[in-house]
């Protein structure tokens, strides 16, 4: 499963891709907002630090608007992905987009058959919201394996990029339902790798160390 940041702020995303395991980043517009900089800049900048997809989000609604704003876009850099939300005007632009040779990333999807239609329009990548499902007392891992489901029962390539993501936990069931991509915000990337029994056994080992004089010579 592929790890992509959620987030706008270049200085994070400089500061957490220098760990080698940040293979792309998602932005959206309110994402945008919080970074406060000329978002297409930041994209620009973003594009240079990650090896994968960079997603950025078009601000139109109305089919022709987005194709305008997917132009500018398009032409950040070859890894930008044009991310469209899944309305028919989006689903428009993701064929259209697609058929260019353009990575779409279909944006705000809720359900199994919005999924598949955002496969059938030829989307790169399909953006299903667990948290936001969670939030309404619904299964947002649910709609992880459905989708799974549905792409594999027609081999679909569309890849499945879970977001919304809010835990450790969702990140842990994002890979056991198969999900292709996970994006998260920088604090749940960080939180990754932590257990507490890590700690302690590295706390043991240098005090091991340190009580015998252990070294490693010649370094
Ligand atoms: C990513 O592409 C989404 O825009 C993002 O994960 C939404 O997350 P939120 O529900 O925490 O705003």
């Amino acid at each position: 499963m592929k790890i992509f940041l959620d987030t706008a702020d270049v200085a994070e995303i400089r500061e957490y891709a220098a760990s080698g395991l940040v293979d792309g980043v998602t932005t959206n517009p309110s994402l945008a907002a919080k970074a406060g900089k000329d978002y297409v800049e930041s994209l620009k900048e973003i594009c240079s630090i990650v090896p994968g997809a960079v997603s950025g989000e078009v601000l139109a609604t109305d089919f022709a608007g987005m194709m305008k704003e997917a132009e500018v876009l398009r032409k950040i850099a070859a890894n930008i992905a044009v991310k469209v939300p899944l309305t028919w005007d989006g689903l428009k632009a993701c064929a259209k987009l697609s058929g260019e040779g353009t990575m779409v990333n279909v944006t705000l999807c809720f359900s199994p058959v919005q999924a598949w239609m955002a496969a059938k329009a030829g989307a790169t990548f399909i953006s299903p919201f667990i948290g936001r499902v969670d939030d309404m007392g619904e299964d947002g891992l649910g709609l992880i394996h459905d989708i799974r489901a549905v792409y594999d029962n027609y081999n679909f390539k569309t890849e499945i990029l879970a977001a919304s993501i809010r835990s450790v936990s969702h990140v842990r069931e994002c890979l056991l339902a198969g999900a292709d991509v996970a994006t998260m915000p920088a604090s749940i990337f960080k939180a990754l790798i932590s257990h507490p029994l890590t700690d302690k056994g590295l706390a043991a080992f240098m005090a091991d160390a340190k009580k015998a004089n252990v070294t490693i010579k010649g370094a």
